[in-house]
C-alpha cells in the first residue's frame, strides 16, 4: 500500500517524508531538490551556508545571505515540489535568514535549537510560508501554541518533534538521553496530546511530524500509526549520491559501526551526537585551544573558552577533511550500509513500508 500524503493545511507533499535540514553544507539544493523530485520535502539548512563563498570571512552576513537565496534558487529549479528551509533559533542571523527565506517565497520553514517564539512576526501581507517548530516536549509545543496565539494570531503549521535519537545538536540533558520517559514514541504521544485541545478550540488541524532515529519503512509505519502524519529523517539521507557532503563524510557513515556514536559536549553549550574519531579524542584530551572568532555564527556559544569552533570544525569535515573535524551523525548511523540516489531510497522506504 503506497504511504498516506503528508497535509500542512494547503501543501500536500505526496509522500509523508521531510528530509531534515542538515548543517554548514550537508543538505543544501543538491540533496534537497532530488527529496522534492521524488514526492518528499526537501529541506535546506541555512547554518553558515555563506562558508562556501570567497569573500565568507571579509563578509559573512552578505555571504549568507546571498548563499542561502542562491540555493534556494537552485533547488526550485530542479523541481517544483516541496521546499522547506531549517533556521535554527540560535544562529546570530536568524532575522535576515527567516526574511530571506519568507522573502524567496520559500513553503516551509522549520526552526528548533531553541524556541522560535517571534517567528510570526516576519510574515508579511501576502507570505504563504509556513511555520513549523521543532520541539522536544509537549510543553513546549503548548507554549508555542499560546504565545503565538495570544500575540500574533498564528498557530503553528505543524510541529516536528525530535526525540534523542536524532543527529546533531539536542534539545535534551544528556541523562535524558537513555530514559525512555524521552523516548520518541513517549514524546510523539505527549505532543498530539498537547496540541489536541487547541486543535478543537482553533478548529485547525496541526500535523506532527516525528523525528530522530527513524530509518526503515517499517519504522515510518510504526509512527504514523501512533497518530503522526509524517516522518523526518536525516542521517539516512546523508548516504545518498545527492547528498551535498564529500564522499569521504558519506563513506564515514558507512564504515560506523554501533558504538561510535557518541554524545559530545557541543560549544554552543548543548549536547550533540556526533561520530567518534581522532580529532574529538583530542579535544577530549585537552589538546585543543580556545581560537578567536570573528563572528559569533551561535549566539550561545562560548568561543572564549571553547576548545574549536563548531562552524569550522563542520565545515572540515563536510569536505572530507577528518583530520580537522568530525561529522554530526544519528544514533542508528550504524544500520548505513550504501550510498544510493534518493529515487532508490524512497523507493526502498516504499517497499519496507509494504513488508510484513
Ligand atoms: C549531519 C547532521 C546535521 C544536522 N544539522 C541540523 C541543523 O542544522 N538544524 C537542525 O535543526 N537539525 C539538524 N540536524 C537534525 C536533523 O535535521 C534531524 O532532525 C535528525 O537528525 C533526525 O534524526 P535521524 O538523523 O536519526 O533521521 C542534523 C542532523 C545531522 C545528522
Amino acid at each position: 500500500m503506497k504511504m498516506p500524503k503528508l497535509e500542512m493545511g494547503d501543501l500536500v507533499a505526496n509522500m509523508p517524508i521531510v528530509q531534515g535540514g542538515m548543517g554548514v553544507g550537508i543538505s543544501m539544493s543538491g540533496l534537497a531538490g532530488a527529496v522534492m523530485k521524488e514526492g518528499g520535502i526537501g529541506v535546506i539548512a541555512s547554518v553558515m551556508i555563506g562558508m562556501f563563498e570567497e569573500d565568507f570571512f571579509k563578509n559573512h552576513i552578505e555571504a549568507n545571505i546571498r548563499a542561502f537565496k542562491s540555493e534556494i534558487r537552485k533547488a526550485r529549479e530542479q523541481s517544483d515540489g516541496i521546499l522547506g528551509v531549517n533556521i535554527m533559533v540560535a544562529i546570530s542571523e536568524f532575522s535576515n535568514m527567516v526574511k530571506t527565506a519568507i522573502d524567496e517565497k520559500v513553503d516551509i520553514i522549520f526552526s528548533g535549537a531553541g524556541l522560535p517564539l517571534n517567528l510570526p512576526q516576519y510574515l508579511t501581507k501576502n507570505s504563504k510560508t509556513k511555520l513549523v517548530p521543532i520541539v522536544s516536549s509537549g510543553r513546549a509545543a503548548k507554549l508555542l501554541i499560546k504565545k503565538w496565539w495570544s500575540k500574533y494570531q498564528y498557530i503553528p503549521d505543524a510541529f516536528v518533534v525530535e526525540g534523542p535519537m536524532a543527529g546533531g545538536h539536542l534539545g535534551f540533558k544528556v541523562e535524558q538521553l537513555k530514559d525512555e520517559k524521552y523516548s520518541l514514541q513517549n514524546l510523539v504521544k505527549e505532543v498530539i496530546e498537547a496540541v489536541k485541545e487547541f486543535e478543537i478550540k482553533l478548529k485547525k488541524k496541526i500535523p506532527i511530524i516525528a523525528a530522530g532515529g527513524i530509518f526503515t519503512g517499517n519504522n515510518i509505519k510504526e509512527f504514523l500509526k501512533l497518530g503522526v502524519s509524517g516522518v523526518q529523517m536525516a542521517t539516512r539521507f546523508v548516504a545518498t549520491d545527492e547528498c551535498d557532503a564529500n564522499i569521504a563524510f558519506k563513506q564515514a557513515y558507512v564504515n560506523a559501526k554501533k558504538d561510535d556514536t557518541i554524545i559530545i559536549k557541543s560549544p554552543v553549550g548543548m549536547p550533540g551526537r556526533a561520530l567518534k574519531n581522532k580529532y574529538l579524542e583530542d579535544v577530549n584530551d585537552g589538546k585543543k585551544k580556545p581560537y578567536s572568532c570573528p563572528y559569533q555564527c551561535i549566539v550561545t556559544c562560548d568561543y572564549k573558552t571553547s576548545p574549536y569552533c563548531i562552524a569550522s570544525v563542520l565545515l572540515n569535515a563536510q569536505k572530507g577533511n577528518f583530520k580537522h573535524g568530525y561529522a554530526f551523525a544519528g544514533e542508528n548511523t550504524y544500520k548505513v550500509n550504501e550510498i544510493i540516489p534518493v529515487k532508490e531510497l524512497m523507493n526502498k522506504l516504499q517497499q519496507e513500508y509494504d513488508e510484513q
